[in-house]
């Protein structure tokens, strides 16, 4: 049994999906949820599915290593980034090399870098007339959105789209592949 670490700050839309894929999973499950943020949403998706959760604060993050004992406790196998902003230390890197992965809501290498999420993505794609959008699953380096990319799937965007209408498409996509993605990729190694 592998274990999962989800890093994420917002909704938690994509992690609820996760944690419900691998509960009923003999080959991974969720054990724990690090997230930047006192009032995320993530924060009651875990707690509401009994998953510990633990809140870090940019001091303890990048100053300290107190992290990476917590991620030695719960024999953290792989860290998924499921809409976490902050830049990961080399401590982190370096601890777990080619296990940290990442999902960017739009088709990488286009699109990607520091300030491209949310809302901001999806304005960029539609102001540069792009006729497709999509995800991408990648591994996780020093830099935004530049680690290899493991996984992409496309979706139309139409004329008339708006970057709300391409947000609620984009959200379709991660929900119904991510957890797939981390299935395969735990069953590969
Ligand atoms: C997702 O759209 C993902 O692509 C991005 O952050 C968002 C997280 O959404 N990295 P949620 O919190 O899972 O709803």
């Amino acid at each position: 049994m592998k274990n999962i670490v989800i890093f994420a700050s917002g909704e938690g839309t994509n992690t609820l999906r996760i944690i419900a894929h691998f509960e009923k999973s003999d080959i991974a499950r969720v054990v724990l949820v690090v997230c930047n943020k006192p009032d995320a949403g993530v924060l009651n998706v875990a707690v509401s599915a009994g998953v510990r959760t633990i809140l870090v604060s940019k001091e303890e993050f990048y100053n300290t290593t107190s992290l990476l004992s917590v991620l030695k406790e719960s024999k953290a196998d792989l860290l998924v980034l499921a809409g976490f902003l902050w830049l990961l230390p080399a401590y982190l890197l370096q601890s777990f090399p080619n296990k940290i992965i990442n999902i960017h809501p739009a088709l990488l290498p286009k699109y990607g870098g520091k300030g491209m999420y949310g809302l901001n993505v999806h304005k960029a794609v539609i102001a540069a007339g792009e006729t497709e959008s999509g995800i991408t699953v990648h591994y996780v380096n020093e830099i935004y959105d530049e680690g290899a990319i493991l996984f992409q799937a496309k979706c139309s965007v139409t004329k008339d789209e708006t970057p709300e209408t391409l947000s609620e498409k984009i959200k379709q996509l991660e929900h119904f592949h991510f957890q797939v993605v981390i299935e395969k990729l735990l069953i590969k190694e």
